[in-house]
């Protein structure tokens, strides 16, 4: 018998879970919530209120913590990333489609974010399924880029302009990721390039991948695929990073919001 009140958030992804607390679950309702994050992609759970000690509880219930090397962390709390913007800042961290961490060898396989303090309008987070991108895909475009690896990098960080740290050392070398992964335990196929960390095509220049790529991004981000998160104080929102991208909307100038987030390890990804 469940705990959980699942509903589907929209036809591709994401579902919100309701009458279970998190800082008091039992290990069988982790379960139904670690199945519904791989069957939804991305999860949302209102009136969490998570302290950080209870956030970090529920990510290794996941796994080992994947400390983010260009995030603020939470002060005392190093494995907490803050996702911070002042009232000041014209953009957000995360505020173009993006899959986190897909520049390391092992991508984190899910973050949890959790709602500290929000905008009195705004500031949602968009989702778009890469397994429904993928089984949109003709079975020209899906042979083709079956067969496709791509070198991500962080180097995008280096221009970034949304208050993240300043450290020289935080950089690595690029890293090559098949096109369409196979999802580590579902093992459906997902579409995995992003606009912010992919950079070309494996033998392929830059200009002769950009029009692909570009033509990806736009194909793999269509509404028709996505799922909005309109932000409640307390809210915990959870996604695989395998399964979804997502874009943080920049549409709150003037107001602060803080979330903390954690991500979880994740493995090196196979092809299909
Ligand atoms: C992120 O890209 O991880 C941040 C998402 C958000 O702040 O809504």
């Amino acid at each position: 018998m469940s705990s959980w009140k699942i509903k589907k958030m929209s036809g591709h992804c994401g579902a919100r879970l309701e009458g279970v607390s998190l800082s008091n679950a039992s290990n069988s309702d982790l379960e139904e919530m670690r199945s519904a994050l791989f069957e939804y992609g991305i999860i949302v759970m209102p009136d969490q209120n998570l302290n950080p000690e209870d956030h970090l509880k529920l990510a290794k219930f996941f796994g080992p913590i994947d400390v983010n090397r260009f995030f603020t962390p939470v002060a005392t709390y190093p494995m907490i990333a803050e996702v911070r913007t002042s009232a000041e800042q014209s953009e957000v961290i995360g505020g173009t489609w993006h899959t986190d961490h897909s520049y390391d060898v092992a991508p984190a396989m899910c973050s949890i974010l959790s709602a500290r303090q929000l905008p009195p309008h705004g500031g949602d987070t968009h989702f778009a399924s890469m397994s429904a991108a993928y089984k949109a895909l003709s079975p020209g475009l899906k042979k083709m880029l079956s067969s496709l690896r791509a070198w991500h990098s962080d180097s995008s960080f280096s221009e970034s302009n949304v208050g993240l740290e300043n450290n020289p050392d935080a950089f690595r070398d690029p890293v090559l990721h098949p096109v369409i992964i196979k999802h580590p335990v579902t093992s459906e196929p997902c579409v995995y390039v992003n606009g912010d960390f992919t950079t070309h095509f494996e033998n392929w220049s830059i200009e002769e991948s950009s029009a692909l790529l570009s033509y990806l991004y736009v194909f793999v981000t269509q509404p028709i695929f996505t799922t909005r998160v309109v932000w409640e104080p307390g809210m915990v929102t959870i996604w695989d990073n395998r399964l979804v991208q997502h874009y943080a909307t920049a549409d709150y100038s003037g107001h602060e919001r803080l979330m903390h987030r954690i991500t979880v390890e994740g493995v090196p990804l196979e092809s299909v």
